[in-house]
């Protein structure tokens, strides 16, 4: 029988199938069920760095005029939002016994990098840190506008002991040198990758809407290219694949280029939390009949180093490769 257990972040999980950041594990009930489901682990519901600092900012304009309770309320503000995180956090250490991974959307390295050290005593075994800065300045060149991560990924690696992954997107001119450098920090992990808010227009209406908000199957693509690439280039980050994650075939491929852990997340909001079970029992019945016995054995063995035409992994130009489709 296929052993399924895999190392990440320096946690033993029982199996590679984590449960991303979202709604679905903003609460101790579902919390309980995703590890009933069978998940190796989770990541929390992300406290958003935004959101404490809009709330701020909602009580600064009704408190403007009294400086003394808008000091005071912007302290209950982010009190209370740490206060709920924590208590969950504390609940489901008490409750079930997967993993649990607190998770911050941060975009600088204010006063939230407090936080991350609160989390680690309310009891988080990891902390996934959620950075995207949007450039919007013709006049930030792409190091300058990567040393914000870096320093958000310093100051909280300075705060706390746990480990620490940080999950990126691809829009980066060289995302093997952030991910080199991100380890080189001290981050553990890396998660591959974000998927983000997108706009659209409606042209009936002449109005902003948003994109989908949930993936598709073929967006995995992205996350394995450049998986089986990073696996082999920093060879020492534990990569946790995510985004186009939907069924166990996918979970395969992941861990196959290169990833020690697979997280769903569109697939669960589309089909429901029984979708974990089917994925962990489908990728062992897939070890099981081809003979593999544990994670390790089919970890990279579809890296980019490991094919036999690397250059599969490189291809990029469709004029090149496609020129006779028509
Ligand atoms: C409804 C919803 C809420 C999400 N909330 C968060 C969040 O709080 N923090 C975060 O890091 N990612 C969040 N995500 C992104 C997911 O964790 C995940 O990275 C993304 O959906 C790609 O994975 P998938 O293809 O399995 O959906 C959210 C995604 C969805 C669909």
């Amino acid at each position: 029988m296929a052993n399924l257990e895999t190392q990440y972040l320096g946690l033993t999980l029982k199996n590679p199938i984590v449960v991303s950041s979202s709604g679905l594990t903003n609460s101790l009930d579902k919390i309980k069920e995703i590890e009933k489901a069978g998940a190796g682990a989770l990541v929390l519901k992300s406290i958003f760095e935004e959101q404490i600092n809009h709330e701020t900012a909602d009580v600064q304009s009704e408190s403007k005029q009294y400086a003394e309770a808008y000091d005071y309320l912007q302290n209950y503000v982010k009190a209370n939002n740490v206060d709920k995180h924590l208590h969950l956090i504390k609940e489901a250490k008490k409750e079930v016994s997967i993993p649990i991974i607190a998770s911050i959307n941060c975009v600088s390295s204010g006063n939230w990098t407090d936080f991350a050290k609160q989390f680690e005593t309310a009891g988080a075994d990891a902390l996934e840190l959620n950075v995207f800065i949007l450039p919007t300045s013709k006049h930030l060149n792409a190091a300058e506008q990567e040393e914000k991560y870096y320093k958000i990924v310093e100051e909280v690696i300075k705060t706390v002991t746990i480990p620490v992954s940080v999950k990126i997107s691809y829009h980066f001119t060289n995302p093997i040198q952030v991910v080199d450098r991100l380890y080189a920090l001290g981050a553990k992990g890396v998660v591959m990758f974000n998927r983000f808010y997108e706009p659209d227009i409606d042209i009936d209406k002449l109005e902003m809407t948003a994109g989908s908000v949930f993936s598709c199957a073929a967006d995995l693509r992205h996350t394995l290219r450049w998986a089986a690439i990073v696996a082999d280039e920093v060879k020492e980050v534990n990569i946790s694949a995510s985004t186009g994650v939907h069924d166990e075939k996918a979970a395969i491929k992941a861990i196959l280029a290169g990833a020690s852990t697979v997280q769903v997340c569109s697939v669960l909001y589309q089909k429901g939390i029984g979708e974990i079970t089917k994925i962990v029992d489908g990728l062992e019945k897939w070890m099981n009949q081809r003979g593999f016995d544990s994670i390790k054995t089919i970890k990279g063995l579809m890296s980019m180093k490991s094919v036999s035409n690397p250059d599969a992994y490189y291809r990029s130009q469709f004029m090149k490769y496609f020129s006779n489709f028509e």
